[in-house]
């Protein structure tokens, strides 16, 4: 038997991850799924539950599913389990977003004041679960999606007795796919060579089929060309940038590279749409609406408006190829373990790594690349200090977090956004 246990199962997200199991039930087959959820998401919880029962039937796979609010008993004889959860849902998400923009920020879920104030909401929460799961099922694999995932699976890695825990994200498989189509290749001969952190990842080389394009892609990225998903914008790179730090930047790095201008979109955007997590709030009751539609059999296409599509196909491979030992390549987040040798040993990087049935072996990448490699150490130290604080609850170690986070970098502006997260996020913050 295989049993996946998906923590968050009342995700919008869900029906994707349902849909990467039973595509791939011939390699990898999953016996029983249970999803699991909080009070909070009962009802969320009921109607995925049921549309993935009729996937699963539809599908005439022999996977026993169900849903529960009870984490410890769904935990029971797990071999893996998936997280994806959002401490104070949609409604957090927005003050992270609305309060920085409110004083001249950028305001994000996963970069800047709001990403830091995800990760102190959620790193207790996950070291809870992280616990539940040593103690319940110490062999299962922690597949960590939550948000800020390099960040949280760090704090996994270094604070909980569990060790199994791999951190994953869509952007290195956006990126592969993208590069792809500018090449005219096939995604899966494409191997992007990654160096950087989760959200904060660069493209160093690029392969097909082994042969070196990386120059290739370099040149027509600095057209019109991006590789943006849905919830970012996409002003696209200067020739220059890209000639001179000669690397691919990920889409979240126009948070970095052009602050000025994101923050002007978003402004404006914010103004006559509100801001994403708002978007993505009317987005989630539509398609409540359309998976409570009990002749509807399959993952709606509609899902793709959001972000994280896609995600599943990375969660599920991943999953495949623990299960089968399969030694591939895919992109993970894991500790370093010295495939960068200027960043710590116990860093958690975003990296390639071989895929065995123990775990993701991260291949070596050599030292950072002289361009950017202050901003890496930069940005490495910057998630130290959130990691820090979000234990501590200290009050001055969440200031620090602040205040040396690039998208901040003020002295009194940090001290006026931090105060005032604190106190929205007060409830979902019992260490501060
Ligand atoms: C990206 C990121 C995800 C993030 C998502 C947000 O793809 O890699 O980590 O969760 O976008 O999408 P959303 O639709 O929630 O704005
Ligand atoms: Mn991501």
């Amino acid at each position: 038997t295989v049993k996946l246990v998906v923590v968050g199962g009342g995700s919008s997200y869900t029906p994707e991850i349902i849909e990467g199991i039973i595509r791939r039930h011939d390699s990898f087959p999953v016996t029983d799924i249970v999803l699991v959820d909080i009070e909070a998401g009962k009802e969320k919880l009921e109607i995925i539950g049921n549309l993935a029962q009729r996937m699963i039937e539809k599908s005439n796979k022999p996977i026993n599913l169900s849903w529960t609010l009870d984490r410890r008993e769904a935990l029971k004889q797990a071999d893996f389990v998936s997280t994806q959860i959002r401490v104070g849902g949609l409604a957090a998400r927005s003050k992270d977003e609305r309060i920085p923009l409110s004083h001249g920020f950028i305001g994000q879920e996963t970069n800047g004041a709001g990403g830091i104030f995800k990760a102190f909401r959620t790193i207790p929460v996950l070291l809870d679960l992280a616990k539940d799961v040593h103690e319940i099922c110490p062999n299962a694999w922690i597949i960590n999606f939550t948000n800020p995932a390099g960040i949280v699976t760090e704090a996994l890695l270094k604070h909980s007795p569990h060790k199994k825990v791999i951190g994953v994200c869509n952007i290195p498989y956006n990126m592969r796919h993208s590069t792809a189509e500018i090449l005219d290749a096939d995604p899966n001969d494409v191997l992007i060579e990654f160096i950087g952190m989760n959200h904060f990842v660069f493209g160093k080389k690029v392969y097909v089929n082994g042969i070196d394009r990386t120059k290739e892609v370099l040149e027509k990225l600095s057209g019109d060309l991006d590789y943006s998903p849905a919830n970012i914008v996409n002003l696209g790179w200067s020739k220059t940038f890209i000639e001179a730090t000669g690397l691919l930047p990920n889409p979240y790095h126009q948070y970095y590279f052009q602050t000025k201008e994101v923050l002007e979109k978003d402004v404006k955007a914010f103004k006559e749409n509100g801001t994403r997590a708002e978007v993505v709030q009317n987005l989630e009751t539509s398609l409540f609406n359309i998976y409570s539609n009990p002749s509807l059999y399959e993952k709606p296409k509609e899902l793709e408006e959001r972000g994280g599509a896609f995600y599943s196909d990375v969660a599920c491979s991943l999953m495949d190829s623990i299960y089968n030992n399969k030694q591939d390549v895919q992109t993970v987040n894991t500790i370093n373990n010295g495939a960068i040798p200027d960043l710590p040993e116990d860093a958690v990087i975003e990296v390639n790594c071989m895929i065995t049935n123990n775990g993701p072996k991260p291949i070596s990448v050599g030292a950072l690349p002289h361009t950017v490699k202050g901003h890496i150490y930069q940005m490495k130290a910057f998630e130290e200090l959130v990691i820090r604080a979000s234990i501590s609850g200290d009050y001055n170690d969440a200031y620090t977090a602040m205040v040396m986070n690039p998208l901040l970098a003020n002295e009194k502006g940090s001290k006026v956004v931090l105060d005032e997260l604190l106190e929205a996020h007060k409830s979902y913050l019992p260490q501060f």
